[in-house]
């Protein structure tokens, strides 16, 4: 496995896998790797011969008051889960090699990143779409894998795929949860136990959601109304967001079409933010 810091580099060797005929994944991280990355990397690998993580804790999508610096950082054991399974390549450049000091050019999604997190969090699509222009034009990857728990993340960075022509497909690999149904994050590890068990009333608020719609409940104000009560049940919990939207466009829909429609929760659960969300 070879680590790459320089952005040079980087583009010459993705370059010369490229002519050498090597079908290239890319597995965008900000490290402190977890099961759900591992599973982004497995897939990587079964349709790549070639993949890539990019490990940058990116500050452009950072809020001013956000947990950048906090941040969790764990090259190690990141490194040691990269090459347990099967990397080729780490990518981990320095802030200062990715945006110098000059760097004034960024991306804008302006549809897909107007709701939700793009409301409470209003810098931070402009932050990710621009960090994976830059990854994509470094890289050049066939596939480029993301996970659904960020489930407007990747309807942003698909929208700005299509309307750019970037020439990668985007691929989304399933949430991976702890057994009492928590969304694994990097943040979770901010979580009291207390905080903890809080949280775990999010993944049981959107299974019981689930449950309302497969039992033929299609208004998603009702859909809407039973999350919402369910979480404020928990002490710790303050609610950001309860949406029911296109899984592509994200606007918010009247009715459930299966498959289509997805449940999308942002919290506080007291001073950590968390999202979930769950697929009709
Ligand atoms: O999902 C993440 O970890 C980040 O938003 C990403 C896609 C690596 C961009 O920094």
């Amino acid at each position: 496995m070879q680590v790459i810091e320089s952005v040079k580099e980087m583009q010459t060797v993705a370059m010369q896998l490229r002519f050498g005929g090597h079908l290239i994944g890319l597995v965008p991280t900000m490290g402190n790797l977890h099961d759900g990355h591992v599973s982004l990397i497995k897939q990587a690998n079964e349709k790549s011969d070639k993949v890539i993580v990019t490990i940058f804790v990116n500050p452009k999508q950072f809020g001013p008051n956000e947990d950048f610096e906090e941040y969790p950082r764990t090259w190690q054991d990141d490194l040691k889960k990269c090459e347990d399974n099967g990397v080729d390549i780490i990518f981990h450049p320095s802030v200062q090699a990715m945006f110098p000091k000059d760097f004034s050019s960024y991306l804008n999604e302006e549809a897909v990143s107007s709701v939700m997190c793009g409301i409470s969090r209003p810098t931070h699509f402009k932050g990710v779409t621009t960090v994976c222009l830059k990854l994509f034009n470094l890289v050049r990857p066939d596939f480029s894998f993301f996970g659904q728990k960020d489930a407007q993340q990747c309807a942003v960075i698909k929208k700005m795929v299509r309307d750019l022509n970037i020439p990668t497909e985007i691929k989304v690999g399933e949430t991976i949860r702890e057994p009492d149904g928590l969304a694994l994050s990097s943040r979770n590890q901010y979580l009291s136990k207390l905080q903890r068990e809080d949280a775990t009333s999010i993944s049981k608020a959107l299974n019981k959601a689930k449950e309302l719609a497969d039992s033929g409940i299609g208004n998603t104000d009702r859909i809407i109304a039973e999350i919402i009560h369910l979480l404020s049940q928990k002490r710790r919990i303050r609610i950001i967001y309860v949406k029911v939207v296109d899984k592509d466009t994200m606007q918010a829909v009247k009715t459930i079409s299966q498959n289509q429609t997805i449940a999308c929760v942002a919290v506080w659960v007291d001073d950590v933010r968390l999202i979930d969300n769950i697929v009709f």
